[in-house]
C-alpha cells in the first residue's frame, strides 16, 4: 500500500480503532469509506473529517454485502484497499445449561462470515487494480485464547489462518494481505469501561505505532506493536503456556 493516494474501504469505521485507522490514513493523504451499522455514528465521523465518505453495511447481511460491494466499486473504481475491521466481542459461558449459543453465532457471523463475504465479494475489482490491499484487524487473543472468551479468540485465529491462506493464494497477483493485530485497546468493544481501562494501551497511541508500522514498510504482512508481541510471539518464544496463566488467572 502506498502510502498516500488509496482509496480505503474501513469496515466498523465509526467507532474505535476502525474510526482512528479512517482518521489517519484521511489525514495522510487517501480516500477513506467507512461502514457500520449505526448512520448516526457514521455521521458524526464525516462531519468531523471533510473527505471521509460513509455508507451502511450490516456485515452479517449477505445480501447488503452484494448490494454493497456493486455501489462501492462503481462509486469509487479507485478503491483498492479494504480492511476488515467490524467486529464483536462476547464474554461467554460454554459450561452454561442450557447452552445457548447465540453469542458464539453471531461472533462467528460478525467476525468470520463477514469480512469473508466483503472480501469475496470485493477480490475480482481488487485484482484489476494495479497496486491492491486486503486487511484483515485479527487480535493478539488468535494467538492465546482469552477463557471468558472463546468464541472471539476462535474468531481471530481463524481470521489469522485465513489471511495467512488467501496470501499465498493470491501471491503473484496485485493484491496484498496484511493482518492487523492489535492488544487490549482503549475502546467500546467490550462497552464503556474499556475506553477507560489503565491496562489498555490508549487508542491514540495504538494507532500512531500502528500508522508508522505501515507507512515505514507498506508491503508489511502483519502489524504487531511492541505491546502486542508476547502474545503474537508466544508459541515462537516458547512461553504461551506462561502467557496464557497471565491472561486467565
Ligand atoms: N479494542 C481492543 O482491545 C481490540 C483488541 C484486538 C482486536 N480488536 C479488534 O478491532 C476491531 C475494532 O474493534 P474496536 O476495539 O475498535 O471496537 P468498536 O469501537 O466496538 O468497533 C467495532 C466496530 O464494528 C462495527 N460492527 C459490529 N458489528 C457489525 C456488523 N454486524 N456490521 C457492521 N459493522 C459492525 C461497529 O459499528 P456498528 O455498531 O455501527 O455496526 C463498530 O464500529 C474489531 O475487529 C476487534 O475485534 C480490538
Amino acid at each position: 500500500m502506498t502510502k498516500s493516494g488509496n482509496t480505503i474501504l474501513i469496515t466498523g469505521g465509526g467507532s474505535g480503532i476502525g474510526r482512528a485507522l479512517a482518521e489517519a490514513f484521511a489525514r495522510a493523504g487517501n480516500t477513506v469509506i467507512i461502514t457500520g451499522r449505526d448512520v448516526k455514528k457514521l455521521q458524526s465521523v464525516v462531519d468531523a473529517n471533510a473527505g471521509i465518505r460513509s455508507a451502511a453495511l450490516d456485515v452479517t447481511d449477505p445480501s447488503s454485502i452484494e448490494t454493497f460491494a456493486r455501489t462501492v466499486v462503481q462509486e469509487f473504481p479507485g478503491l483498492n484497499v479494504v480492511i476488515n475491521n467490524a467486529g464483536i466481542m462476547q464474554i461467554e459461558d460454554v459450561t452454561a445449561a442450557p447452552a445457548n449459543l447465540s453469542a458464539a453465532e453471531a461472533t462467528v457471523a460478525t467476525n468470520i462470515l463477514g469480512p469473508m463475504r466483503l472480501t469475496s465479494a470485493l477480490l475480482p475489482h481488487l485484482q484489476k487494480q494495479p497496486d491492491a490491499t486486503v486487511a484483515f484487524v485479527t487480535s493478539g487473543l488468535a494467538f492465546v485464547p482469552m477463557a471468558a472468551t472463546p468464541t472471539y479468540s476462535a474468531s481471530k485465529s481463524a481470521m489469522h489462518a485465513y489471511a495467512v491462506a488467501l496470501r499465498h493464494q493470491l501471491r503473484g497477483t496485485s493484491v496484498k494481505v496484511m493482518e492487523i493485530i492489535p492488544p487490549y485497546v482503549q475502546t467500546e468493544l467490550m462497552g464503556p469501561q474499556q475506553a477507560a481501562d489503565p491496562h489498555a494501551m490508549p487508542l491514540a497511541d495504538y494507532i500512531a505505532e500502528t500508522m508508522s508500522i505501515i507507512q515505514g514498510n507498506p508491503d508489511v504482512e502483519e502489524v504487531v506493536v511492541e505491546r502486542c508481541k508476547p502474545l503474537r510471539y508466544a508459541v515462537k518464544n516458547g512461553n504461551f503456556d506462561q502467557i496464557f496463566k497471565i491472561l486467565n488467572p
